[in-house]
C-alpha cells in the first residue's frame, strides 16, 4: 500500500521526449522554442552575476515584478512571478479547486493542465477544437454546472495554435462566475491577443504568461501570473518566498532591457518563415490546422516516416494525435534560413 494518496500513487509522470536533444546536433522544432540562441547581453549578465560572488545569498527580487506589470500594462499589484507558467498553471489550480470539483478543459491541450487537474483529483470534462470550427465555445458554455471550479482556455492552443476569440473568453468568464478562469498566453508575443487588460472587469479571469518561447529562455525558467490584485495576493499566499530562481531574474531583467532583439526574431518567424511554410503545405496538398501561433500542426500521409526522415537528417519534430487518433506533426518556425532548409527536406522526402 502506498503511504500517498492511492490517485496520485496510481497516475502517471507527466514526462515530455526531451532525451537526446541537443540544439547543437538538431534543428529543435518539436518544443515551439526559439530556434536561435538568447541575446549576448543576457548571457553576459548571467555571467556577471556569478562573477560578483553572490551566489551564497537567497534570491531577492527587487523591482522584477513592476517591471513585468510595466511591460505588460498593468499594475504591479496585478502580477505575481512564478518559476515558469507551469508554476501559475500549478497554483492557480490547486488554490481554487478541491477533490471532486469540475474542470473544463477543452482538447487536445498541453498536458500540464490535465496533470495538475489530475493531482487535485478533479473531474475533468474535455470539449474537443476542431479544425474547421475552432474553440468548442457552445460545448464549454453547456458543460458549465454549479460544481465547475476550473475552465482552462489556452490562447492560442497547443498543438492546434487555434486562436480563442477574446468575446469567448469574457462570456465564459461571466456564465461561470464561481470557476477559475485560467487563460493560458504562453504565446503572447506571436499573437498579442489578451484578456490581462480587463482582469480588474472580471474577477475570476487569471492570465499565466512566460519566458520561455519567444524571449527563448525555457532553462531558467520564469514565468508570471495577470489577475486582480486580491487573486494575486491569495496566491502568494502558496506560492514560495525563493521559488523562482536569482539567476532567472537576472536573465529577465537583462532580456527585458533590450526587447527589440525578441520583437526582430517574432516578426521574422510570424511575417516569414509561418507564411513561407503554410504556402509550402497548400502547394503539397498537406492539410493543417489554422494557427495563429509559432508553430502549424499539420497532417501528411505518412508522418511517423516524415518524422523518423527529420530526426534522421538532423532536425526534431513532434508527432500529435488528434480526438481520432489521427496522428499529426506539430513543427515550430524558426528564422527564414531555418524553414527554408525545413521546405528543402520536406519536398526531397516527399
Ligand atoms: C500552452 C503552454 N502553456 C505553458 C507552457 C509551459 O511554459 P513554461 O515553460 O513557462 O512552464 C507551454 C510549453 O510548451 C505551453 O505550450
Amino acid at each position: 500500500m502506498s503511504i500517498f494518496k492511492s490517485h496520485i500513487a496510481e497516475m502517471g509522470a507527466y514526462k515530455p521526449p526531451l532525451d537526446g536533444r541537443d540544439p547543437h546536433e538538431h534543428l529543435l522544432l518539436d518544443f515551439n522554442e526559439r530556434t536561435l540562441p538568447v541575446c549576448p547581453t543576457v548571457k553576459q549578465a548571467m555571467i556577471d552575476y556569478i562573477q560578483d560572488d553572490r551566489l551564497q545569498c537567497y534570491p531577492s527580487y527587487g523591482n522584477i515584478t513592476s517591471r513585468i506589470a510595466d511591460y505588460c500594462n498593468v499594475q504591479t499589484s496585478q502580477v505575481m512571478i512564478t518559476n515558469g507558467s507551469d508554476q501559475g498553471i500549478d497554483l492557480i489550480i490547486r488554490s481554487a479547486c478541491r477533490e471532486g470539483n469540475e474542470a473544463i478543459i477543452p482538447g487536445p491541450t498541453f498536458a500540464m493542465y490535465h496533470q495538475v487537474a489530475k493531482v487535485e483529483n478533479l473531474n475533468i470534462i474535455e470539449p474537443s477544437y476542431s479544425k474547421d470550427k475552432g474553440f468548442p465555445k457552445s460545448e464549454v458554455l453547456a458543460a458549465i454546472t454549479d460544481k465547475t471550479r476550473l475552465i482552462v482556455i489556452a490562447n492560442p492552443n497547443n498543438p492546434s495554435g487555434t486562436e480563442v476569440p477574446r468575446e469567448d473568453i469574457l462570456a465564459i468568464a461571466k456564465a461561470a462566475p464561481e470557476a477559475a478562469i485560467l487563460v493560458d498566453e504562453c504565446y503572447f508575443e506571436y499573437t498579442q491577443q489578451t484578456v490581462a487588460d480587463v482582469v480588474d472587469q472580471y474577477p475570476n479571469l487569471l492570465v499565466t504568461r512566460t519566458f520561455s518561447k519567444t524571449w527563448g529562455l525555457p532553462s531558467v525558467r520564469f514565468g508570471y501570473v495577470i489577475s486582480n490584485a486580491e487573486n494575486i495576493n491569495t496566491l502568494l499566499n502558496v506560492r514560495g518566498p525563493y521559488d523562482i530562481n536569482q539567476l532567472a531574474v537576472v536573465a529577465i531583467e537583462a532580456a527585458l532591457a533590450n526587447p527589440g532583439y525578441t520583437e526582430q526574431y517574432v516578426k521574422e518567424v510570424m511575417e516569414v518563415s509561418k507564411p513561407m511554410f503554410e504556402e509550402f503545405l497548400d502547394q503539397q496538398g498537406i492539410e493543417y490546422w489554422p494557427s495563429v501561433a509559432n508553430f502549424v500542426w499539420m497532417f501528411p500521409e505518412k508522418p511517423e516516416e516524415l518524422e523518423q526522415y527529420l530526426r534522421r537528417n538532423g532536425v526534431l519534430v513532434r508527432p500529435k494525435t488528434d480526438e481520432s487518433s489521427r496522428v499529426g506533426l506539430r513543427i515550430n518556425f524558426g528564422s527564414k534560413y531555418q524553414t527554408e532548409n525545413l521546405i528543402k527536406l520536406i519536398s526531397l522526402f516527399l
